[in-house]
């Protein structure tokens, strides 16, 4: 299928919604679905990298999330320190770069240094840049990029404001893709997504197999962009 794909997108955003979901249908605890999730997410970013994708970000937690019960947010921390740093490294020795989105201050400081030693470590010069929007909401992002413009004295212009967020020099999504049947972008690169091609499904993120990511960017490839011009 990949070589029916004719357009790569260079920046896709993945929410990856209805891990909970997969594990109760099966009779588990919500935290399988998050194993499983991640399992997908670090297989999605290296099917990305291979097809030339050249930006993934994904949703993995947003500041709303934060609220979910500590025994949740435990085993989401707990999957960070093990699984997440043993396949970032993969990717890294690979030539990828992973960046971190959000306010790493409301996560616990073991978890924070685990990840900011993956983002230091990160080439450079990457031709894949892995994103991972952690503790992240995008109304905050706006919120504080144009406060920190303001008290530079800065003009507040989209470029002033774009190159105070946390994507700065990333360039736009052009397409995001949502699993788990929800028709919504959750706060979720609110400024960033102003002309990104937008793809649902209900397939729950466990389940989002590769073949199904392949379809989804065959999708964006037959889709005419036209960024509010004729
Ligand atoms: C939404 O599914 C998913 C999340 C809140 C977390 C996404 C996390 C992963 C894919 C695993 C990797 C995690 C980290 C932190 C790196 P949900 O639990 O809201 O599912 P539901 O809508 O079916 O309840």
């Amino acid at each position: 299928m990949a070589d029916n794909i004719s357009k790569i997108p260079t920046h896709v955003g993945i929410i990856m919604d209805g891990n909970g979901r997969w594990a109760q249908k099966r009779l588990m605890p919500r935290s399988s679905g998050h194993s499983a999730g991640m399992k997908r997410m670090i297989a999605l970013a290296q099917k990305a990298k291979d097809l030339g994708v050249k930006y993934l970000t994904v949703y993995a937690l947003s500041t709303e999330n934060l609220s979910r019960p500590q025994e949740e947010l435990d085993k989401l921390y707990s999957l960070i320190r093990t699984y997440f740093i043993k396949n970032v490294d993969k990717l890294i020795k690979q030539g990828a770069a992973v960046k971190v989105i959000g306010d790493l201050s409301l996560l616990p400081k073991d978890v924070t240094e685990v990840i900011q030693n993956g983002v230091n470590k990160s080439p450079k010069d990457a031709e894949f840049t892995f994103i991972m929007a952690l503790a992240y909401g995008g109304r905050s992002e706006i919120v504080n990029a144009a406060s920190r413009a303001v008290a530079e004295g800065l003009e507040l212009t989209e470029q002033n404001l774009s190159s105070r967020l946390y994507t700065a020099g990333v360039p736009d999504p052009d397409f995001i893709i949502r699993t788990g049947g929800e028709l919504r972008l959750s706060n979720f690169l609110m400024w960033q997504a102003a002309y990104a091609e937008l793809y649902f499904t209900d397939t729950l993120f466990p389940d989002f197999t590769n073949g199904k990511f392949e379809k989804a960017l065959l999708d964006f490839s037959s889709r005419k962009r036209r960024f509010g011009k004729v």
